[in-house]
């Protein structure tokens, strides 16, 4: 099906899990971050504000979930770690990496988390 609107999408991110009795799905939406269906919907929004280049975002995204998972977060801790990595991407050039430093320091000013990274 067409999915045009945010309606459209989480009719099929809905639907997927369903369909194929997955515990959750996280559908990327671009410039309006990501939103996770684990039986409830959660809207993860970009925080993202200087965009240089999209390249590799995704890839980004779905490294980061699938390693933040492997190491003990929930699913939406998970997203929101993972849409972090994404928003920093694509304020850089050209294909990029995220270091640990980076993804510390920006997840921490987006959830206001004081302290430090001892990284
Ligand atoms: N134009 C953009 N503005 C802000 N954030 C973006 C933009 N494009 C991508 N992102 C971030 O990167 C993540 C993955 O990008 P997306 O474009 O959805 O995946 P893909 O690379 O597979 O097309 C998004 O969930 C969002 O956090
Ligand atoms: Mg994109």
């Amino acid at each position: 099906m067409d999915a045009n609107s945010r309606e459209d999408i989480d009719i099929v991110g809905q639907k997927l899990k369903e369909q194929y009795k997955l515990d959750t799905v996280l559908i990327t939406r671009s410039e309006e971050g990501m939103t996770l269906y684990d039986g409830g919907i959660h809207n993860i929004p970009t925080y993202a504000k200087e965009v240089y280049d999209v390249t590799g975002a995704g890839d980004t995204v779905i490294s980061v979930f699938t390693l933040a998972r492997a190491a003990g977060a929930t699913w939406e801790e998970a997203a929101k770690i993972a849409n972090a990595a994404g928003g920093i991407v694509v304020g850089k050039i050209g294909t990029s990496t995220v270091s640990e430093k980076e993804l510390i320091s920006t997840y921490n000013s987006i959830y206001n988390i004081g302290g430090t990274c001892k990284c």
